[in-house]
């Protein structure tokens, strides 16, 4: 896909002599930081393998970088750190707070790197914060593969619509919203890699520590995306509603002018583009990667 061989060296986030002898021999200029385990329940069942491999994994990366002179980051965060929205669209200015182990290490991790960027300031460092991030690459070639019950709800309903699971449970019907099922900001992994790209752009001209929202700044229920998901497998995606999930919100979606105006980055698909492109690697790979 990228035209050009990629090098690859596997190793342990939490390994220092490993990382830092691969950032030195790779001469890299910047590091996007991907390396998080992101299952909100399983952090509530296992939280110090989350404070383990998130935090601890975070702080040794940025020991790991300031021992080979690389100094500029783009760190994977999530709108899991506004805890319950007070108000919409979420701007990054809103009150920071969460309210399960997972939100805690990313919150832990945002506070971190505005601490290391204050103690010097040739740190460039760039927070994105995710919203719902689906889809796939449109070439069908790369997708996501959740081991075991996927968390989340279109990784769910794409292994419905291929048959590995018989329905989606709409977690609550009685939310305050428009169909009363939860309403989230969506976003296509190709807008959101690109975002990545823009935002190395930006610490090229900017030093500091800075947070954006990665989203559209449209939200869409979860009976929206079932039935754009249903068109674009072109087959009804079965589903029954059950009780809300502990600790979700109604709505929550982003306002993205930040994005925009400083990283001139703005995401291009919509929702169907989404569910077409999802679909397209699912179908390929029913199975997943197994
Ligand atoms: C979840 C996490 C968030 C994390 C993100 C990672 C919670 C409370 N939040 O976000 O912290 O950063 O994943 O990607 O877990 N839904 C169903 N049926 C399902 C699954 C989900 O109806 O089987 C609904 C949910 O109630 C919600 C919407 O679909 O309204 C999206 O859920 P999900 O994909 O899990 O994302 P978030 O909860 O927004």
């Amino acid at each position: 896909m990228a035209g050009k061989k990629i090098e690859f060296v596997r190793g342990d986030v939490r390994d220092f002599n490993h990382l830092t002898g691969t950032l030195v021999q790779s001469r890299c200029d910047a590091v996007i930081h991907f390396a998080g385990l992101k299952s909100v329940g399983a952090s509530v069942e296992h939280p110090l393998d989350y404070y383990d491999n998130n935090v601890v994994g975070a702080c040794n990366l940025l020991r790991a970088m300031q021992q080979a002179s690389v100094q500029n980051l783009v760190f994977s965060s999530s709108a899991t750190v506004y805890g319950r929205p007070q108000y919409l669209p979420i701007t990054e200015s809103h009150p920071l707070s969460t309210e399960n182990p997972y939100g805690q290490t990313k919150l832990m991790i945002e506070n971190i790197l505005r601490d290391v960027s204050q103690s010097d300031s040739a740190w460039r460092i760039a927070i994105l914060r995710y919203f719902n991030p689906c889809g796939a690459h449109a070439s069908g070639l790369i997708g996501e593969d959740p081991q075991g019950i996927p968390n989340n709800l279109v990784p769910f309903i794409s292994q419905v619509a291929v048959g590995r699971r018989s329905h989606v449970c709409v977690l609550g019907n009685d939310y305050d919203t428009p169909d009363g099922t939860g309403v989230r900001d969506y976003i296509h992994v190709v807008d959101l890699a690109n975002g990545h790209i823009k935002a190395l752009d930006y610490l090229e001209e900017n030093l500091g520590c800075n947070a954006f929202n990665v989203g559209t700044g449209t939200g869409y229920s979860v009976l929206e995306v079932i039935n754009a998901f249903s068109k674009a497998a072109n087959r009804q995606v079965p589903y029954t509603f059950t009780e809300r999930r502990k600790g979700d919100v109604a709505i929550c979606f982003a306002d993205t002018s930040l994005a925009e105006k400083q990283l001139d980055w703005k995401a291009k698909f919509d929702l169907n583009t989404m569910c077409t492109d999802h679909w397209n690697w699912q179908s390929r790979n029913p199975k997943g990667y197994s």
